[in-house]
């Protein structure tokens, strides 16, 4: 059995560097973050809300894991804490997992947080995560199939004219760059959709509206944006009324995600988010990427219309919580 350390997170440029390495190995299929970006997350995440790391290390201070607890300050949800565990593939999961939760219960519990809710998220073929939740009582809240697009085999309708049907309803589609340009008020009015549609989507937690600053950050400010792989639709009296668009996670851009897709409650079943999504999905192909990722809750109304465009399941995210309160965490 291999010992370990669990040691709160410190702020030193080896560290950053140590986490960043890290992050690359333990999650893969996410966006590689640098050391330089991780420490202007932590600087840039909002007061008052927690955020903490613990680092598991072997001999010679070498990483193994990192476990993560905050608060996510874009929902609705103050005695939440959400716990997340990155571990290195040569370390045995089962073994580290039990480390990093404790030495996470007892960050939270020193923070001095009102906390009733830890909740968790895993991928449904993590097997030993799963198992090792259950066991600390966790439950299945939610659950989210993948799907992927693969660009070469999508339907032959796509390459219709995207958005044809929807113009003779006077609806046009625009890229966000277009939108920069040609439209005042821009800023605010697609904070302002994004937040009408961010209500109807499935979660575990309620969101929060996010203020300007709030939405240039979490969005415009994204690494990952593509201003062109943005699509926004506007009605005939120029109201914003749907938008999809794709992230730029995968650096080759072979892969990319799909981001928030929704049409606003006032137009829906009109093929708006259908056109949109073509446009993305025409995005795609024409930008030489192999497939588009995205993840729905099961039963909802953009997992059927993805399934209708081609999408196909992978393995879905798991939301897992638990009820908890102070006490339980400080005597776990
Ligand atoms: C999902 C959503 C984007 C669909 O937008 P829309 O413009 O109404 O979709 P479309 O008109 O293009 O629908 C195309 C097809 O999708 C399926 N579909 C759409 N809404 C559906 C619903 N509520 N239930 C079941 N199937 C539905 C249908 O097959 C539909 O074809 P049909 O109208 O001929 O039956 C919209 O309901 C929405 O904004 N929901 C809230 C936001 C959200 O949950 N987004 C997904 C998370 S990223």
């Amino acid at each position: 059995m291999t010992l370990y350390v669990v040691r709160p997170f410190e702020e030193t440029e080896q560290e950053y560097d140590d986490l960043a390495s890290l992050l690359r190995v333990a999650s893969t299929g996410v966006r590689p973050v640098s050391a330089g970006e991780l420490r202007q997350e932590d600087q840039d995440w909002p007061a008052g809300y927690l955020f903490q790391r613990v680092m598991l290390v072997s001999s010679g201070n070498v990483l193994a894991a990192v476990g993560t607890s905050y608060q996510a300050y874009w929902q609705e949800a103050p005695f939440t804490v959400h716990i997340r565990f990155d571990i290195h593939p040569e370390h045995e999961e089962a073994q580290v997992l039990s480390l990093v939760y404790a030495g996470l219960q007892r960050l939270v519990a020193e923070s001095g947080k009102k906390v009733k809710r830890l909740a968790s998220r895993v991928r449904e073929n993590e097997g030993v995560r799963i198992r090792f939740l259950l066991a600390q009582g966790f439950q299945e809240t939610m659950r989210s199939p993948t799907s992927v697009l693969r660009t070469d085999a999508a339907d032959g309708t796509i390459s219709e004219e995207a958005g044809g049907k929807i113009a003779q309803d006077g609806v046009m589609i625009l890229t966000l760059n277009q939108l920069k340009a040609g439209v005042p008020d821009w800023k605010r009015r697609l904070r302002d959709l994004r937040w009408e549609i961010v209500q109807d989507v499935g979660s575990t937690d309620p969101f929060s509206k996010p203020t300007i600053d709030e939405f240039e950050e979490m969005v415009l400010q994204d690494p990952a944006l593509d201003e062109n792989a943005y699509f926004v639709a506007l009605n005939a009296a120029g109201d914003l009324i749907g938008m999809s668009n794709l992230w730029r996670n995968d650096p080759s851009g072979k892969r990319l995600e799909t981001g928030l897709t929704g049409v606003v409650r006032t137009h829906r079943r009109r093929g708006i988010a259908t056109a949109l999504k073509k446009r993305t999905v025409l995005y795609a192909k024409s930008s030489g990427a192999a497939t588009i990722e995205t993840s729905n809750e099961e039963g909802s109304a953009m997992y059927a219309l993805n399934m209708k465009l081609g999408f196909r399941p992978g393995p879905a995210w798991l939301d897992f919580s638990k009820a908890v309160t102070s006490e339980s965490i400080s005597n776990h």
